[in-house]
């Protein structure tokens, strides 16, 4: 492992640097997969009028402006996400009962103690750095009761589009550690469930989904792959050998092709978890 992979695993590097306007507004624009999922999640949670939420990660805030609306007047959904420029298109979106800030989930000091009934990260956690930081500072915000939610990628089953990029890498004879050209700091069912229990949560349901996200073609998934990881995909790569990686990419992808585009498989594990209501 080299010294900047190690660096990658144990959740030192920062990988809330890269980031551009492009970038962000791409994101808003292609995210369709990602706010299905976060349905999903939301759906699990049975949020209710009136309920105050916490959205931790919430990128440009797409979910959390169809949250507020379940939520309702009556009820109040706040934002954050470490990402200026993601945070500025969510402003866009707010309303009387959303608001959004710049925040991470390791630092939730802005809030008190107690202060919501539901917490939730969608397609967050495994970007995390510091995840026992994140459980602790969640648990703290929560009322006695309240519910947590979550989706992440499970260490051990990479989704489709990763298996394809290790290949296409490979066979594009390109030298580059794959954890630092396409890094996560996703957990397998074990340490999730360890991490719950650590922070003091009752765990309600882990479940492992198998979900199809749907690319035009290799650039739609590529122009979804960069915006995502908010510019840490292929980095450090030259630009001709980003050429010959895509190219090999597109090959690869020939056999998932079908009449909408090309479908990859993404396996996500959907966590709901709850703080004991004598917390
Ligand atoms: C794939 S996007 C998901 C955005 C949004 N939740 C959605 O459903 O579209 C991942 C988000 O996690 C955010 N993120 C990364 N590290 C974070 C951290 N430590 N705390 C909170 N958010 C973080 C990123 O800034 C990015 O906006």
């Amino acid at each position: 492992m080299t010294k900047l992979h190690r660096a990658y695993s144990s959740g030192s590097v920062d990988l809330t640097t890269r980031d551009s306007a492009d970038l962000a507004a791409t994101y808003d624009e292609v995210s369709d997969h990602q706010f299905e999922h976060g349905k999903q999640l939301i759906s699990d949670l049975g949020i209710l009028s009136g309920e105050r939420v916490l959205d931790v990660g919430m990128g440009t805030g797409r979910l959390a402006a169809h949250v507020a609306g379940i939520v309702g007047p009556s009820g109040h959904l706040i934002g954050i996400d470490p990402l200026p420029l993601r945070v500025e298109i969510a402003k866009t979106k707010s309303a009387e009962n959303f608001e959004a800030g710049v925040g991470r989930a390791e630092d939730l000091s802005a809030f008190a103690d107690a202060s919501f009934d539901v917490v939730y990260l969608n397609s967050v956690f495994h970007w995390v750095a510091d995840k026992p930081q994140a459980l602790s500072e969640i648990f703290r915000v929560l009322k006695g009761g309240g519910r947590l939610g979550l989706n992440s990628q499970d260490a051990s089953r990479p989704n489709e589009s990763r298996v394809f990029l290790k290949d296409a890498l490979l066979e594009a004879g390109v030298q580059a550690d794959y954890d630092v050209v396409h890094p996560s700091l996703g957990v397998s069912r074990t340490a999730l469930e360890a991490l719950l229990a650590t922070a003091g949560f009752v765990c309600l349901a882990i479940e492992a989904r198998t979900l199809v996200d749907v690319f035009a073609d290799v650039d739609a998934l590529i122009a979804w792959s960069s915006s995502s990881s908010f510019g840490n995909f292929l980095i450090g790569i030259s630009t001709s050998d980003r050429a010959a990686i895509r190219d090999e990419l597109g090959r690869k992808l020939a056999c998932k092709a079908g009449p909408q585009g090309i479908q990859l498989q993404r396996y996500l594990m959907f966590a709901t978890a709850r703080k004991p209501s004598t917390s």
